[in-house]
């Protein structure tokens, strides 16, 4: 009995160690030091003040974009993104009054996408300093569920981008010129053209698209396949 306890205890006191280390380091985590801003505060750094270093917003992440002080300093072309978090901006191209805010309402799939792919390029550029307390970011700065909203949605963008080019590779594209003095026109090397719906492109744009994709004569009989206006049948060209 004696013997068994003293063989046993040396690897229990490892195996207890070490669960009590990773926990820790897994709740130490959370509370690791990280900056915290407030609005007012970030609006400091926006460009004015030259002793200051520069900060850009984007989805609640704060960036140092000192480096790139000819975008983002005082008279630069992007200087409105500077000391705030325009997230909307960054695909409305609005950098007037409303027009810059961090709210993403009523924005599509794809253009919410648009704005995490931001995020991701400021993260590759510059350094990360720290987080916007607010819409993003609550006072402990973890993530808000509108961030984790957001980025359901981008992911969402994402996988129904993959499926409609991947429908849409099974059916060929016209292809298209278009001149000033000739106007447009599109054709097939293969099959003849037709107009058809994008299915995806509602959830993904929020708006009705077409495009033009080359049937061969057997398939003309599928049901959606619109004739251009203007063109035969079995037209291989026709203008738009
Ligand atoms: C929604 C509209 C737009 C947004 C949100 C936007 C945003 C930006 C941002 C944030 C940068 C700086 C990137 C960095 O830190 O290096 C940038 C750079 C640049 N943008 Fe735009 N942009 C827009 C439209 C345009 C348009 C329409 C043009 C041209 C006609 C343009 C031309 C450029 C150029 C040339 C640069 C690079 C400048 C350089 O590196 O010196 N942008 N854009
Ligand atoms: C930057 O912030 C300062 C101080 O808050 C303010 O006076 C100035 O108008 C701001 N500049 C811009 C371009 O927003
Ligand atoms: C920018 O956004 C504001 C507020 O939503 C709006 O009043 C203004 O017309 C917009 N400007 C442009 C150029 O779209």
């Amino acid at each position: 009995m004696a013997a068994k306890t003293i063989a046993t205890s040396p690897f229990v006191g490892i195996a207890v160690f070490v669960t009590f280390v990773s926990l820790l380091a897994f709740y130490y985590k959370p509370l690791s030091k990280q900056r915290l801003f407030t609005v007012e505060e970030l609006a400091l750094y926006n460009g004015t003040d030259q002793s200051l270093p520069i900060f850009l917003g984007i989805l609640g992440s704060v960036f140092d974009v000192t480096k790139g002080k000819s975008h983002y300093g005082e008279g630069g072309g992007y200087n409105h993104f500077s000391g705030r978090d325009a997230s909307r901006a960054f695909v409305s191209g609005n950098f007037t009054g409303d027009g810059l805010t961090d709210s993403l309402s009523g924005l599509s799939s794809q253009q919410v996408k648009s704005i995490v792919e931001w995020r991701d390029f400021y993260f590759r550029t510059y350094i990360f300093v720290g987080k916007l307390v607010g819409r993003y970011y609550d006072p402990k700065g973890n993530p808000t569920k509108y961030l984790k909203g957001v980025e359901a949605k981008a992911a969402r963008g994402a996988q129904l981008l993959k499926k409609q080019e991947i429908e849409e590779a099974k059916q060929p594209s016209c292809n298209s010129r278009w001149s000033q003095d000739e106007g447009g026109e599109v054709w097939c090397d293969v099959g003849v053209p037709r107009l058809v719906q994008r299915p995806l492109e509602i959830g993904l744009t929020g708006k009705m698209s077409k495009r033009c994709a080359c049937f061969k004569e057997d398939q003309l009989s599928q049901p959606g396949l619109e004739v251009y206006k203007g063109c035969d049948y079995l037209a291989k060209t026709c203008p738009v």
